[in-house]
């Protein structure tokens, strides 16, 4: 069954827009993948938030168990559960409002993001069942590569164990939005935390496209040549950390971080009010069946998804060259179901 734009957001529309919420006051967090180096640091990060009252953590990997200690040694923050191996994955997953998915293989200098699907998509579907089984009204936010495949994969997976809501499923690209930013300051000479600079399309090196001509503060410094130059930057950053890594590791900080600031955002869309967050998520408004960027987010779902935006001549480039390279890789990732299932 292929997932088609019309049944997207149809059935739960109704469900999200009639629903009485009320405020959560305890929120729980779950991180898979809490052993490799993304899920450490952003358990530490997690384990600072008082806010969060209680943090699941989760890997195949039993040393996660010591990363458990090593954060129960710190005052303060969220009650930590610890949990390892596949048949403890329904507790881990069982009463969180969000599941952060950050299991991943990384890849290595000379692969592309769409390779990994192989190594990354069986931990994925185990996530599935659980959360289909366990906890079908949580959030599952995925920052699992490869992404633009990963979420239509998990989202055919949750529609195929009935349990499929695209109003909480979300594709994390927070990262891409925290490189534009900062990269685009940089080349302006201005304090970064006063940009705001839409980045749309996937996460890929083909399909993330940063908007200059949508920044904040508008500003006419980024000529054509700078706007293709910085995007270059832009798209080329996360495999430029793989190779400076020497194949041992991907972006690890800044991810966690840029994870950590999307979960800052959740918390408050989950205590009722709408946010913000750069998202890939089920969106039919650009001729694919998911597309990320800026998502509004409150406590019973997305809101709105990532709509119309004036572009350049430019822009609209990047756009067209990359709705093809979506379409193939949301097929690829639905497609994936037929093979692992
Ligand atoms: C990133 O952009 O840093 C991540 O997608 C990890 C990777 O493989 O590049």
């Amino acid at each position: 069954r292929k997932l088609s734009a019309s049944y997207l957001f149809a059935k739960q529309l109704t469900a999200c827009v009639s629903a009485k919420y009320s405020p959560l006051r305890k929120i729980n967090v779950s991180v898979i993948g809490a052993a490799n180096q993304v899920g450490s640091n952003l358990a530490f990060l997690l384990k600072q938030n008082s806010q969060i009252t209680k943090l699941d953590l989760h890997d195949d990997d039993a040393k996660v168990y010591g990363i458990g200690l090593e954060l129960n040694d710190l005052p303060g923050g969220p009650q930590i559960n610890v949990w390892s191996g596949d048949n403890t994955l329904d507790n881990a997953v069982r009463d969180s409002h969000l599941v952060m998915m950050v299991y991943r293989v990384p890849r290595r200098p000379g692969n592309t993001r769409e390779q990994m699907i192989a190594a990354n998509a069986p931990a994925v579907k185990k996530l599935c069942r659980s959360i289909a089984f366990q906890n079908p009204g949580a959030f599952l936010a995925i920052a699992t590569n490869p992404l633009n495949a990963i979420v239509p994969f998990a989202s055919a997976l949750l529609y195929k164990y009935n349990a499929y809501n695209p109003f909480k499923i979300l594709g994390i690209t927070h990262l891409d939005s925290v490189r534009a930013r900062t990269t685009t300051a940089k080349a302006l000479g201005i304090n970064p935390l006063d940009v705001s600079l839409p980045v749309i399309g996937g996460h890929s090196d083909q399909t993330i496209i940063p908007l200059f001509s949508n920044m904040v503060p508008n500003t006419n410094a980024i000529d054509p040549y700078q706007a293709e130059t910085l995007t270059r930057i832009i798209r080329k950053a996360g495999t430029e950390i793989v190779f400076q890594k020497y194949g041992k590791e991907s972006a690890t900080l800044s991810m966690a971080a840029a994870l950590n600031d999307f979960i800052n955002q959740m918390k408050i869309a989950l205590s009722g009010d709408e946010v913000v967050v750069n998202a890939y998520t089920a969106n039919p408004n650009f001729g694919t069946r998911f597309f990320s960027g800026p998502t509004k987010v409150g406590p019973c779902g997305i809101v709105q998804t990532c709509h119309s935006f004036q572009l350049s001549d430019y822009e609209s480039f990047l756009l067209n060259s990359a709705i093809p390279l979506l379409n193939r890789d949301v097929s690829m990732g639905e497609d994936y179901v037929r093979y692992i299932d």
